[in-house]
């Protein structure tokens, strides 16, 4: 198995159940021009978290790393009329492509990005009284994923979800001698969790058009 065939079952998903529109796939094109790396969500893996949003009834989630807006579109969309969607980013240039493309795709209403880096945003969103939260999304630098996790158990209530992308990194998450500090930080978290009544969690293994990683999916548990 390679990633041709990753890549191949991607596009045929694609063709079939998990159709990508016009706004999204302008949304890909805005971030293309103006230079954003192309490491959005697969439009399979957007549409898992666009149906986790509608499985919790999320009304109000918190996003870790906008880029340009392509996961942000997804879970907004998913939302109802009055949900409402922060989503943190560090750069103000991916920020302006992500908030046209975001306006464009019709929920610019539901959708507020927060310019910075996120653990210098957090204190501002804990004195705005922000959250509690329903579904978090934690996307941005990866060193940082513990420490977002551990931000976001304190305000996720009792049946939300916290998700973390990007935590299996070409399997080096199974490697406890891996020189990368944003995978001793994926299996810090890990080892944390196993220890951790707050939440029951699981984490899946992913192919396709992004290569081999996984999500990180917590179910925050009541108190
Ligand atoms: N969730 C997006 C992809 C995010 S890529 C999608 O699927 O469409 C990771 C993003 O995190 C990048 O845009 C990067 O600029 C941002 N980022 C990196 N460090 C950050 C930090 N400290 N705080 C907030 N965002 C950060
Ligand atoms: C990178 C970031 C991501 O969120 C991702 O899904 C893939 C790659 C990166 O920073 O390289
Ligand atoms: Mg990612």
């Amino acid at each position: 198995m390679d990633q041709e065939t990753f890549s191949a079952v991607d596009a045929f998903i694609g063709e079939t159940i998990v159709e990508e529109d016009e706004a999204l796939r302008r949304a890909v094109e805005a971030a293309e021009a103006a230079g954003l790396p192309a490491i959005q969500v697969s439009p399979p893996q957007g549409k898992l978290l666009a149906l986790l949003v509608r499985l919790v009834g999320a009304r109000r989630i918190l996003e870790f790393g906008t880029l340009g807006g392509y996961s942000a579109i997804l879970m907004a969309r998913a939302l109802p009329e009055d949900g409402r969607l922060i989503s943190l980013e560090a750069n103000p240039e991916y920020a302006e492509v992500a908030r046209a493309s975001i306006e464009a795709a019709g929920v610019g209403e539901k959708v507020e990005i927060r310019v910075g880096p996120a653990l210098e945003t957090l204190p501002t969103l804990e004195e705005e009284g922000a959250g509690p939260f329903d579904l978090v999304f934690i996307d941005a630098d990866k060193v940082n994923t513990p420490n977002y996790f551990s931000w976001a158990l304190d305000r996720t209530r009792p049946g939300g979800l916290i998700v973390a992308d990007n935590v299996v990194r070409d399997g080096s998450l199974a490697d406890a001698s891996d020189p990368d500090e944003a995978t001793q930080a994926q299996r810090r978290l890990h080892e944390s969790l196993a220890g951790e009544p707050r939440v029951d969690a699981t984490t899946i293994q992913t192919v396709g058009v992004k290569g081999y990683d996984g999500f990180l999916v917590a179910l925050v548990e009541p108190a």
